[in-house]
Protein backbone atom coordinates (compact mmCIF):
# COMPACT_ATOMS: atom_id res chain seq x y z
CA UNK A 1 0.00 0.00 0.00
CA UNK A 2 1.77 3.16 -0.92
CA UNK A 3 2.21 6.09 2.05
CA UNK A 4 1.44 9.01 1.18
CA UNK A 5 2.99 12.17 3.23
CA UNK A 6 0.78 15.54 3.70
CA UNK A 7 2.35 18.68 4.52
CA UNK A 8 -0.07 21.03 3.66
CA UNK A 9 -1.55 24.44 4.96
CA UNK A 10 -4.56 22.48 5.52
CA UNK A 11 -3.97 19.32 6.38
CA UNK A 12 -7.63 18.15 7.53
CA UNK A 13 -9.80 17.99 4.65
CA UNK A 14 -7.64 15.91 2.14
CA UNK A 15 -7.08 12.65 4.27
CA UNK A 16 -10.77 12.12 3.08
CA UNK A 17 -10.21 13.29 -0.37
CA UNK A 18 -7.18 11.19 -1.32
CA UNK A 19 -9.19 8.14 0.88
CA UNK A 20 -11.92 8.50 -1.35
CA UNK A 21 -10.00 8.87 -4.98
CA UNK A 22 -7.42 6.16 -4.10
CA UNK A 23 -8.63 3.85 -0.89
CA UNK A 24 -5.22 1.91 -1.49
CA UNK A 25 -3.38 5.08 -0.30
CA UNK A 26 -2.21 4.98 3.14
CA UNK A 27 -2.46 9.16 4.11
CA UNK A 28 -0.24 10.50 6.80
CA UNK A 29 -0.62 13.97 7.79
CA UNK A 30 3.07 15.19 9.35
CA UNK A 31 3.76 15.10 12.27
CA UNK A 32 2.42 11.71 12.94
CA UNK A 33 3.62 9.83 10.12
CA UNK A 34 4.82 6.69 11.63
CA UNK A 35 8.24 5.33 10.73
CA UNK A 36 10.06 7.88 8.14
CA UNK A 37 11.44 4.99 6.00
CA UNK A 38 7.64 4.03 5.34
CA UNK A 39 6.59 7.25 3.34
CA UNK A 40 7.06 6.44 -0.26
CA UNK A 41 5.07 10.19 -1.83
CA UNK A 42 4.89 13.72 0.02
CA UNK A 43 2.35 16.13 -0.82
CA UNK A 44 4.04 19.02 0.75
CA UNK A 45 3.72 23.12 0.58
CA UNK A 46 6.35 24.53 2.42
CA UNK A 47 8.19 21.26 4.03
CA UNK A 48 10.57 22.23 7.13
CA UNK A 49 14.02 22.19 5.75
CA UNK A 50 15.29 18.79 5.97
CA UNK A 51 12.03 16.83 5.94
CA UNK A 52 12.40 15.65 2.85
CA UNK A 53 15.73 14.34 3.12
CA UNK A 54 14.58 12.32 6.12
CA UNK A 55 12.46 10.61 4.17
CA UNK A 56 14.76 7.67 2.70
CA UNK A 57 12.61 5.91 0.59
CA UNK A 58 10.84 9.14 -1.00
CA UNK A 59 9.72 8.16 -5.14
CA UNK A 60 7.59 11.46 -5.70
CA UNK A 61 7.39 15.00 -4.21
CA UNK A 62 4.25 16.53 -4.93
CA UNK A 63 3.57 20.28 -4.81
CA UNK A 64 0.32 21.78 -3.18
CA UNK A 65 0.93 24.76 -5.55
CA UNK A 66 1.72 25.74 -8.74
CA UNK A 67 4.85 26.91 -7.56
CA UNK A 68 7.38 24.80 -6.69
CA UNK A 69 10.25 27.74 -4.76
CA UNK A 70 8.51 26.97 -1.45
CA UNK A 71 10.21 23.50 -2.05
CA UNK A 72 12.68 23.94 -3.64
CA UNK A 73 13.86 26.49 -0.57
CA UNK A 74 15.27 23.49 1.24
CA UNK A 75 18.71 23.19 0.78
CA UNK A 76 18.61 19.79 1.26
CA UNK A 77 16.28 18.50 -1.14
CA UNK A 78 16.77 14.54 -1.79
CA UNK A 79 18.48 15.03 -5.66
CA UNK A 80 17.09 12.43 -8.13
CA UNK A 81 13.05 12.38 -6.46
CA UNK A 82 10.48 14.03 -9.32
CA UNK A 83 8.92 17.21 -8.27
CA UNK A 84 5.45 17.40 -9.67
CA UNK A 85 3.07 20.63 -9.67
CA UNK A 86 -0.21 21.64 -10.07
CA UNK A 87 -1.02 22.83 -13.89
CA UNK A 88 -4.39 22.20 -14.59
CA UNK A 89 -7.01 24.07 -16.51
CA UNK A 90 -8.81 24.62 -13.47
CA UNK A 91 -6.20 26.70 -12.07
CA UNK A 92 -5.73 28.66 -15.48
CA UNK A 93 -9.14 29.57 -15.66
CA UNK A 94 -8.86 30.98 -12.05
CA UNK A 95 -5.76 32.78 -12.82
CA UNK A 96 -6.77 33.93 -15.82
CA UNK A 97 -9.81 35.47 -14.05
CA UNK A 98 -8.12 37.20 -11.65
CA UNK A 99 -5.52 39.09 -14.06
CA UNK A 100 -8.62 39.99 -16.79
CA UNK A 101 -10.25 41.32 -13.45
CA UNK A 102 -6.87 43.51 -12.31
CA UNK A 103 -6.07 44.70 -15.97
CA UNK A 104 -9.61 45.81 -15.94
CA UNK A 105 -9.58 47.57 -12.28
CA UNK A 106 -6.54 50.04 -13.68
CA UNK A 107 -8.00 49.97 -17.43
CA UNK A 108 -11.26 50.97 -16.26
CA UNK A 109 -9.61 53.69 -14.04
CA UNK A 110 -11.35 51.72 -11.20
CA UNK A 111 -9.25 53.89 -8.23
CA UNK A 112 -10.01 57.29 -9.98
CA UNK A 113 -13.67 56.30 -9.95
CA UNK A 114 -13.61 54.65 -6.58
CA UNK A 115 -12.11 58.26 -5.30
CA UNK A 116 -14.46 60.33 -7.56
CA UNK A 117 -18.00 58.52 -6.38
CA UNK A 118 -16.51 58.87 -2.73
CA UNK A 119 -17.06 62.40 -3.19
CA UNK A 120 -20.22 61.89 -4.38
CA UNK A 121 -19.49 63.22 -7.64
CA UNK A 122 -20.06 63.02 -11.08
CA UNK A 123 -17.32 62.96 -13.10
CA UNK A 124 -16.99 60.76 -15.99
CA UNK A 125 -12.95 59.64 -16.39
CA UNK A 126 -12.93 58.32 -20.47
CA UNK A 127 -11.12 55.32 -20.47
CA UNK A 128 -8.65 54.28 -24.19
CA UNK A 129 -10.00 51.67 -26.26
CA UNK A 130 -8.33 48.04 -25.13
CA UNK A 131 -6.61 47.82 -28.71
CA UNK A 132 -4.74 51.26 -27.28
CA UNK A 133 -3.41 49.64 -24.23
CA UNK A 134 -0.86 47.71 -23.68
CA UNK A 135 -0.47 44.98 -21.63
CA UNK A 136 2.94 42.63 -20.64
CA UNK A 137 3.30 39.65 -19.29
CA UNK A 138 6.16 38.37 -17.59
CA UNK A 139 6.09 34.38 -18.16
CA UNK A 140 4.05 33.02 -20.61
CA UNK A 141 3.73 29.04 -19.24
CA UNK A 142 0.38 27.67 -18.08
CA UNK A 143 -1.00 30.93 -16.33
CA UNK A 144 0.87 33.46 -17.73
CA UNK A 145 0.34 32.09 -21.45
CA UNK A 146 -3.79 31.38 -20.74
CA UNK A 147 -3.86 35.01 -19.29
CA UNK A 148 -1.80 36.86 -22.07
CA UNK A 149 -4.51 35.04 -24.64
CA UNK A 150 -6.95 36.07 -22.79
CA UNK A 151 -6.69 39.34 -22.53
CA UNK A 152 -5.56 39.78 -26.40
CA UNK A 153 -8.74 38.27 -26.74
CA UNK A 154 -10.53 40.99 -25.28
CA UNK A 155 -8.76 43.12 -27.74
CA UNK A 156 -5.45 44.32 -25.69
CA UNK A 157 -2.61 44.73 -27.15
CA UNK A 158 -0.48 42.23 -25.18
CA UNK A 159 3.01 41.83 -25.26
CA UNK A 160 4.51 38.58 -23.43
CA UNK A 161 7.88 37.84 -21.94
CA UNK A 162 9.96 34.50 -21.04
CA UNK A 163 13.08 32.49 -21.24
CA UNK A 164 12.74 31.17 -24.64
CA UNK A 165 11.24 32.34 -27.40
CA UNK A 166 7.46 30.64 -28.63
CA UNK A 167 4.58 31.86 -30.86
CA UNK A 168 1.53 32.67 -28.89
CA UNK A 169 -1.62 33.63 -30.98
CA UNK A 170 -2.13 37.71 -30.69
CA UNK A 171 0.63 38.30 -28.09
CA UNK A 172 3.70 39.58 -29.39
CA UNK A 173 6.96 37.59 -27.58
CA UNK A 174 10.14 38.62 -26.13
CA UNK A 175 12.54 36.40 -24.98
CA UNK A 176 15.71 36.66 -22.99
CA UNK A 177 17.36 39.33 -21.31
CA UNK A 178 18.12 40.78 -24.61
CA UNK A 179 14.03 41.07 -24.79
CA UNK A 180 13.62 42.77 -21.42
CA UNK A 181 14.22 46.52 -22.29
CA UNK A 182 11.73 46.43 -25.49
CA UNK A 183 9.43 44.89 -23.74
CA UNK A 184 9.44 46.81 -20.73
CA UNK A 185 8.84 50.01 -22.84
CA UNK A 186 5.66 49.13 -24.39
CA UNK A 187 4.03 47.76 -21.11
CA UNK A 188 1.74 50.29 -19.24
CA UNK A 189 0.20 47.89 -17.32
CA UNK A 190 2.89 44.94 -16.34
CA UNK A 191 1.67 41.62 -14.77
CA UNK A 192 3.80 39.40 -13.28
CA UNK A 193 3.36 35.39 -13.84
CA UNK A 194 7.01 33.87 -13.69
CA UNK A 195 8.28 31.30 -11.32
CA UNK A 196 10.68 32.24 -8.31
CA UNK A 197 13.87 31.39 -9.25
CA UNK A 198 17.82 32.65 -8.59
CA UNK A 199 17.12 34.42 -12.02
CA UNK A 200 13.55 35.87 -11.09
CA UNK A 201 14.48 36.71 -7.69
CA UNK A 202 13.39 40.80 -7.13
CA UNK A 203 13.07 41.38 -11.09
CA UNK A 204 10.41 44.15 -10.12
CA UNK A 205 12.96 46.64 -8.77
CA UNK A 206 13.59 50.22 -9.59
CA UNK A 207 15.79 49.23 -12.89
CA UNK A 208 12.38 47.78 -13.97
CA UNK A 209 10.02 50.41 -13.12
CA UNK A 210 12.76 52.97 -14.41
CA UNK A 211 12.06 50.82 -18.15
CA UNK A 212 8.29 51.34 -17.90
CA UNK A 213 6.66 53.99 -19.67
CA UNK A 214 5.52 56.96 -17.11
CA UNK A 215 2.53 56.09 -14.98
CA UNK A 216 2.62 52.10 -15.68
CA UNK A 217 1.02 49.85 -13.38
CA UNK A 218 2.26 46.37 -11.97
CA UNK A 219 -0.05 43.63 -11.07
CA UNK A 220 2.40 40.66 -8.86
CA UNK A 221 0.22 37.58 -8.82
CA UNK A 222 3.30 35.39 -9.02
CA UNK A 223 5.42 35.73 -5.81
CA UNK A 224 6.20 38.31 -3.12
CA UNK A 225 10.26 37.67 -3.69
CA UNK A 226 9.45 38.54 -7.21
CA UNK A 227 9.42 42.62 -5.85
CA UNK A 228 11.54 44.44 -3.99
CA UNK A 229 9.75 46.46 -2.01
CA UNK A 230 11.80 48.82 -0.66
CA UNK A 231 11.80 50.54 -4.44
CA UNK A 232 7.98 50.00 -4.96
CA UNK A 233 6.77 53.09 -2.70
CA UNK A 234 9.61 55.61 -3.83
CA UNK A 235 8.39 54.60 -7.44
CA UNK A 236 4.77 54.82 -6.85
CA UNK A 237 5.14 58.78 -4.58
CA UNK A 238 7.22 60.04 -7.72
CA UNK A 239 4.74 59.06 -10.38
CA UNK A 240 7.30 56.68 -12.23
CA UNK A 241 4.43 53.87 -11.17
CA UNK A 242 0.72 55.16 -11.01
CA UNK A 243 -0.45 52.02 -8.82
CA UNK A 244 0.73 48.27 -7.94
CA UNK A 245 -2.28 45.25 -7.81
CA UNK A 246 -0.61 43.17 -4.84
CA UNK A 247 -1.40 39.28 -4.32
CA UNK A 248 1.94 37.82 -2.80
CA UNK A 249 4.02 39.43 -0.51
CA UNK A 250 7.36 37.98 0.83
CA UNK A 251 6.34 37.59 4.63
CA UNK A 252 2.62 36.81 4.21
CA UNK A 253 0.22 37.25 6.35
CA UNK A 254 1.58 40.55 5.06
CA UNK A 255 2.30 42.30 8.59
CA UNK A 256 0.03 44.61 10.24
CA UNK A 257 2.19 47.64 10.32
CA UNK A 258 3.31 47.07 6.82
CA UNK A 259 3.16 50.78 4.94
CA UNK A 260 1.46 49.26 1.79
CA UNK A 261 -1.59 49.08 3.66
CA UNK A 262 -2.14 52.40 3.90
CA UNK A 263 -0.43 53.21 0.73
CA UNK A 264 -3.29 54.63 -1.69
CA UNK A 265 -1.65 53.46 -4.57
CA UNK A 266 -1.58 49.92 -3.26
CA UNK A 267 -4.25 47.70 -4.21
CA UNK A 268 -3.89 44.38 -1.51
CA UNK A 269 -5.52 40.58 -2.19
CA UNK A 270 -4.03 38.38 0.65
CA UNK A 271 -2.74 35.31 -2.21
CA UNK A 272 -6.19 34.13 -3.57
CA UNK A 273 -5.14 35.07 -7.11
CA UNK A 274 -5.95 31.01 -8.22
CA UNK A 275 -6.62 28.56 -5.66
CA UNK A 276 -7.09 25.39 -7.80
CA UNK A 277 -10.18 22.92 -6.84
CA UNK A 278 -9.02 20.28 -4.02
CA UNK A 279 -10.67 17.67 -6.11
CA UNK A 280 -8.28 18.61 -9.03
CA UNK A 281 -4.79 18.63 -6.91
CA UNK A 282 -5.67 15.47 -5.45
CA UNK A 283 -6.48 14.04 -8.32
CA UNK A 284 -3.21 14.95 -10.14
CA UNK A 285 -1.78 13.83 -7.39
CA UNK A 286 -3.47 10.39 -7.37
CA UNK A 287 -2.81 10.18 -10.95
CA UNK A 288 1.25 11.15 -10.03
CA UNK A 289 1.36 8.53 -8.10
CA UNK A 290 -0.47 6.10 -10.29
CA UNK A 291 2.36 6.50 -12.88
CA UNK A 292 4.78 6.15 -10.49
CA UNK A 293 3.54 2.86 -9.24
CA UNK A 294 3.49 1.85 -12.88
CA UNK A 295 7.20 2.98 -13.14
CA UNK A 296 6.50 5.96 -15.36
CA UNK A 297 7.39 9.40 -14.41
CA UNK A 298 4.57 11.59 -13.32
CA UNK A 299 3.26 14.80 -15.37
CA UNK A 300 4.11 18.43 -14.81
CA UNK A 301 7.40 17.53 -13.26
CA UNK A 302 10.07 20.30 -12.85
CA UNK A 303 13.70 20.65 -13.44
CA UNK A 304 15.27 21.92 -9.89
CA UNK A 305 18.33 22.91 -12.26
CA UNK A 306 16.08 25.63 -13.67
CA UNK A 307 14.21 26.19 -10.46
CA UNK A 308 10.78 25.81 -12.50
P1 LIG B 1 5.36 27.92 -15.69
O1 LIG B 1 4.33 27.17 -16.50
O2 LIG B 1 6.55 27.18 -15.20
O3 LIG B 1 5.80 29.18 -16.57
C1 LIG B 1 6.89 29.95 -16.24
C2 LIG B 1 7.13 30.98 -17.33
O4 LIG B 1 8.13 31.90 -16.86
C3 LIG B 1 7.66 30.36 -18.62
O5 LIG B 1 7.12 31.02 -19.74
C4 LIG B 1 9.17 30.63 -18.53
O6 LIG B 1 9.82 30.77 -19.77
C5 LIG B 1 9.16 31.97 -17.83
N1 LIG B 1 10.47 32.20 -17.17
C6 LIG B 1 11.08 31.46 -16.21
N2 LIG B 1 12.27 31.99 -15.90
C7 LIG B 1 12.42 33.08 -16.68
C8 LIG B 1 13.44 34.04 -16.83
N3 LIG B 1 14.59 33.98 -16.12
N4 LIG B 1 13.27 35.04 -17.73
C9 LIG B 1 12.13 35.11 -18.47
N5 LIG B 1 11.12 34.21 -18.38
C10 LIG B 1 11.27 33.22 -17.49
O7 LIG B 1 4.66 28.57 -14.40
P2 LIG B 1 3.11 28.83 -14.15
O8 LIG B 1 2.39 27.56 -13.91
O9 LIG B 1 2.62 29.70 -15.25
O10 LIG B 1 3.15 29.63 -12.78
C11 LIG B 1 3.86 30.84 -12.62
C12 LIG B 1 3.91 31.23 -11.15
O11 LIG B 1 2.64 31.72 -10.71
C13 LIG B 1 4.15 30.10 -10.16
O12 LIG B 1 5.53 29.76 -10.12
C14 LIG B 1 3.67 30.69 -8.85
O13 LIG B 1 4.73 31.36 -8.21
C15 LIG B 1 2.63 31.71 -9.29
N6 LIG B 1 1.28 31.37 -8.81
C16 LIG B 1 0.62 32.24 -8.00
C17 LIG B 1 -0.66 31.95 -7.57
C18 LIG B 1 -1.45 32.91 -6.73
O14 LIG B 1 -2.52 32.54 -6.26
N7 LIG B 1 -0.99 34.12 -6.54
C19 LIG B 1 -1.29 30.76 -7.98
C20 LIG B 1 -0.58 29.90 -8.81
C21 LIG B 1 0.71 30.21 -9.22
P3 LIG B 1 9.91 29.54 -20.82
O15 LIG B 1 8.50 29.40 -21.37
O16 LIG B 1 10.86 30.01 -21.83
O17 LIG B 1 10.35 28.34 -20.04
C1 LIG C 1 0.06 29.43 -5.32
O1 LIG C 1 0.65 30.43 -5.03
C2 LIG C 1 0.58 28.39 -6.12
O2 LIG C 1 1.81 28.34 -6.36
O3 LIG C 1 -0.22 27.55 -6.57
Amino acid sequence: MPVLMLKSWDDGPWIDLFTELMPTLDVRAHPDIGDPAEIDYAYVFRPPAGLLASLPNLKGIFSVGAGVDHILADPEIPPGVPISRVVDPDMAMRMTEFCVFAVLYYHRRWPEIATITGRRAWDVPLTPAARDRRVGVMGLGALGGASARALAALGFDVAGWARTPKVLDGVTVYAGSDGFAPFLARSEILLNLLPLTAETMGILNARTFAGLPEGARIINVARGGHLVEDDLIPALDSGRLDGAFLDVFSVEPLPDDHPFWAHPKVTISPHLASIADRRVRAGLVVDGISRLERGERPLHCIDPAQGY
